[in-house]
């Protein structure tokens, strides 16, 4: 399972890529617009840390999406097309496959729309699952309905569990077989706690300092 953080900002990136366990960013423009800095310098420099990383194209028409998603490649090898899941989406997903431009297509909300978007070239497809439970259904139960498609249909696209919220949305995802889950820097600063790893620890701990050495 790959595990991407969900940021624009490039010191979180740093920090959690520290740990060894950091596949890839994805970014989008509302994160961007939080952070306030260019977006081609944070893509770079983010690409400069893990091998994958997500910009958002901003254009409407496929001919506009087409353009930035060119312009977008050439900034870096690790750059990948982040593409929203309309039709003139489908259509520029196509191209990217055609070019050999890597895609991730976002605010998947159905697996028609996964099923769409796989069929059209994308590398990744981007299910939002906390903005599915927001709206009060469950954002999981999608995971495994696409789970269960891919099972039958072996697309090479790959499921990325987006709009996570919480380490359990994570947990789930691995049990799913979800290829890849981004998540935010308050839930992956959670995800190496444990209550029986401190207290187990200490023991440990307590337990060495009576210890002849
Ligand atoms: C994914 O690529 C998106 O950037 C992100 O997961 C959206 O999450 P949100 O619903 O918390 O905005």
């Amino acid at each position: 399972m790959k595990l991407f953080l969900d940021t624009a900002n490039v010191d979180q990136v740093a920090e959690i890529a520290s740990w060894g366990v950091l596949d890839g960013v994805t970014t989008n423009p509302s994160l961007v617009a939080k952070e306030g800095k260019d977006f081609k310098e944070t893509v770079l420099r983010m690409c400069a840390l893990v091998p994958c990383v997500s910009a958002q194209v901003t254009a409407t028409e496929a001919e506009g999406m087409k353009k930035q998603a060119v312009e977008y490649s050439k900034w870096h090898k690790h750059v990948v097309v982040k593409v929203p899941m309309t039709v003139e989406g489908l259509k520029t997903l196509r191209f990217c496959k055609e070019k050999g431009i890597k895609t991730n297509c976002t605010l998947v909300f159905s697996v028609a729309q996964a099923v769409l978007a796989a069929k059209a070239g994308a590398s990744m497809i981007s299910p939002f699952v906390g903005r599915i439970d927001d709206a009060g259904g469950d954002g999981m139960l999608l995971i495994a309905d696409i789970m269960k498609a891919w099972e039958h249909y072996k697309f090479p696209t790959e499921v990325l569990v987006a709009s996570t919220r919480k380490s359990e949305h994570i947990l789930r995802a691995a049990v799913l077989g979800a290829h890849i889950a981004t998540i935010p820097y308050a839930v992956f600063k959670e995800l190496p706690m444990h209550p029986l790893t401190d207290t187990g620890l200490k023991k440990f701990m307590d337990d060495w300092t009576k210890t002849k050495r």
